[in-house]
């Protein structure tokens, strides 16, 4: 195994960003191949097939490279396409979904839990599954929330926002409904509504899929001795539409701007 070796990272477009940002802070050596399928986004509306495709798609094209390890960092993805990328990729695969829901499980005082994720996550019931895997008898409410994206993706996320805070508090309002005292953030674009979230609702513990990805590719890769300790790290950004767009928009996701190139390839 080389150390030097890529950490792979894709999503359907920046959202994914939000794992690579962590990733980056934890692991300030590694070695960053990040892909955003941008001219397919949003994946949370397409069907099984279409994401599957879409996944294995971005996966081969980030395996012509040399990876070490692959994080999954799309809760549509991951709950839609893991099983299909584990089995046709030879490779250690880390997902979104697991992580957080072993947080949501740890975390949660009462038992009732919130998913808040794109509409074929929603679909798969792959949170609820994760969940029950931990603890049976956890009440799991799971709520598509399919204007969230397109939101975040037009740079309207912040707290004092109305529109955000009217489409986040309607919502909420469902979700909050069933007492939950938990809420998994279960799409990579959600962690920039941490504190819209959190001031609607400031009782809530939030549980970022994002943040728990990243820790958990951490935690691995330490057990398993296989972090760069070399210093110095590469970072590429690879879209499948408009590199220009996506550079514009990155900063929001990864909390800087991407300083070198974004580079647009064809699948
Ligand atoms: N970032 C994706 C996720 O985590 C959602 C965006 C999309 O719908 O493509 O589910």
């Amino acid at each position: 195994m080389n150390r030097n070796a890529f950490i792979g990272i894709f999503d359907s477009g920046a959202g994914g960003l939000t794992v690579a940002k962590h990733v980056m802070e934890l692991l300030p050596n590694e070695n960053i191949l990040f892909f955003g399928d941008t001219a397919h986004l949003p994946y949370g509306t397409k069907s099984e097939k279409q994401i599957k495709e879409f996944a294995v798609n971005d996966v081969a094209f980030l395996n012509r490279f040399e990876l070490k390890s692959l994080i999954i960092a799309c809760n549509t993805a991951d709950s839609v396409a893991r099983e299909t990328l584990l089995k046709e990729f030879d490779m250690p695969i880390y997902g979104v979904i697991d992580p957080a829901s072993r947080k949501a499980v740890q975390v949660t005082k009462n038992g009732k839990i919130g998913v808040m994720a794109t509409t074929a996550t929603v679909r798969s019931n792959a949170y609820r599954k994760a969940i029950h895997r931990l603890n049976r008898d956890a009440e799991v409410y799971q709520l598509p929330c399919p204007l969230l994206v397109p939101l975040v993706e037009n740079r309207r996320y912040k707290k004092d926002d109305m529109v955000v805070r009217l489409i986040l508090g309607e919502y909420l309002d469902e979700l909050t409904a069933n007492d939950i005292d938990t809420l998994v953030l279960g799409c990579t674009h959600y962690p920039l509504l941490y504190d819209a979230i959190h001031d609607l609702v400031p009782d809530l513990n939030i549980v970022s899929s994002s943040e728990e990805a990243s820790k958990a590719l951490v935690s691995s890769l330490t057990k398993t001795g296989q972090l760069n300790d070399e210093p110095g790290s590469i970072r590429r950004f690879y879209v499948s539409d408009d590199a220009e767009a996506f550079k514009k928009n990155a900063d929001i996701f990864l909390g800087e701007n991407i300083t070198g190139e974004v580079i647009q390839v064809a699948l």
